[in-house]
């Protein structure tokens, strides 16, 4: 069974819905728990493209929504491809897109994907079963100084270089093949302090790392999220929900950057880009609620960040200077 919550739901609809009979975009379904929402405040000629790179979600989505009131058109492939999934559904323009980022509760809980470094399984973490990259390939063939960057960078993990050598020493001897495996190499690389201490799971940021060096996660980010913009209304929505400091990063630059105005050198004293801005930040960004939060503890880290699309924003017309 596909088991998830999703993450601000009240809220993700408040601020992304403007037009009841207008087309929306879940570049991240799942199984569908914030589609469904939408779908159920949308009139019967409303529509929504789903889009998940996992086959399993594709799966439980179309089940989940398959009463649903309005148009449902459901893609499996990856949002970094969002501009040509909207041609091929001969959509020019949407009201709405939502990003629900990172794994889903049901990817994490099934042990056989190998993301839970409670659950020994082979190394894997790929959100496309389908994809080349795999931890097993990232933990037995990346160089040590890539792994120890991976572990800082996307791990934040201060026993990054310790962990890395470590892994070495073991796929000397033999690949390590398993997540359990490798939670043992996480453990004896750490000093006893870190593996008994407060800050959580010795392996969580390990863990964390090779997830998003796996799937690409912060790499693919801004492209999408500018291509989003570009396809929508002027009015229309993006609502983007992040899960860790690094990818919200993104997700506020991105955003900012594409809320300025003005965008030439400092010591300019007049401005020559006449550049207006293209979208309007809405509000700072959202967390969750303490009702929500005693049912969801997935909900802890999320942060919901919403901007309208403006006329005309941009570059400068032609024939502007
Ligand atoms: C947090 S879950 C979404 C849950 C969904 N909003 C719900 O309420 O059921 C994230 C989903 O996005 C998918 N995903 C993450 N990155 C993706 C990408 N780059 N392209 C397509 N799907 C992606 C994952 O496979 C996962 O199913």
């Amino acid at each position: 069974m596909f088991h998830h919550i999703s993450v601000l739901p009240e809220e993700t609809i408040k601020g992304l819905i403007t037009n009841k009979a207008g087309i929306y975009v879940d570049c991240t379904l799942g199984g569908g728990g914030h589609s469904g929402r939408i779908a159920s405040v949308l009139d019967t000629s409303g529509r929504i493209i789903g889009i998940d790179q996992d086959a399993a979600a594709i799966s439980a989505a179309s089940e989940y929504l398959k009463d649903a009131g309005c148009r449902i058109d459901i893609v499996r492939d990856n949002f970094r491809n969002l501009g040509a999934i909207l041609q091929e559904q001969k959509v020019a323009k949407v009201d709405g897109v939502l990003f629900d980022l990172g794994v889903s509760s049901y990817q994490i809980d099934t042990p056989e994907r190998g993301f839970s470094y409670m659950q020994d399984a082979p190394l894997d973490m790929r959100m496309d079963p389908e994809a080349a990259l795999s931890a097993y390939v990232v933990v037995n063939t990346y160089e040590e100084e890539a792994l120890a960057r991976i572990f800082k960078e996307y791990g934040e993990e201060r026993w990054a270089k310790r962990i890395a050598a470590f892994i070495l020493e073991t796929r000397s001897q033999k690949p390590v093949e398993t997540t359990g495996e490798l939670v043992d190499i996480i453990c004896r690389a750490v000093p006893a302090a870190v593996r008994h201490g407060a800050g959580g799971h010795p392996a969580k940021r390990v863990f964390q790392a090779i997830r998003i060096e796996v799937n690409n996660e912060l790499g693919i980010l801004e492209k999408s999220f500018r291509t989003a913009v570009e396809y929508l209304k002027p009015g229309g929505r993006i609502a983007i929900i992040t899960f860790h400091s690094l990818e919200d990063r993104i997700a506020k630059n991105t955003l900012r950057e594409m809320a300025r105005g003005c965008i030439c050198p400092p010591q300019l004293p007049i401005c020559v880009c006449h550049h207006k801005p293209e979208i309007r930040l809405l509000g700072k960004p959202i967390v969750a609620a303490p009702q929500e939060l005693a049912g969801n503890s997935r909900a802890k880290s999320a942060k919901l960040r919403i901007a309208e699309k403006l006329a005309g924003g941009g570059k400068a017309d032609a024939g502007q200077t």
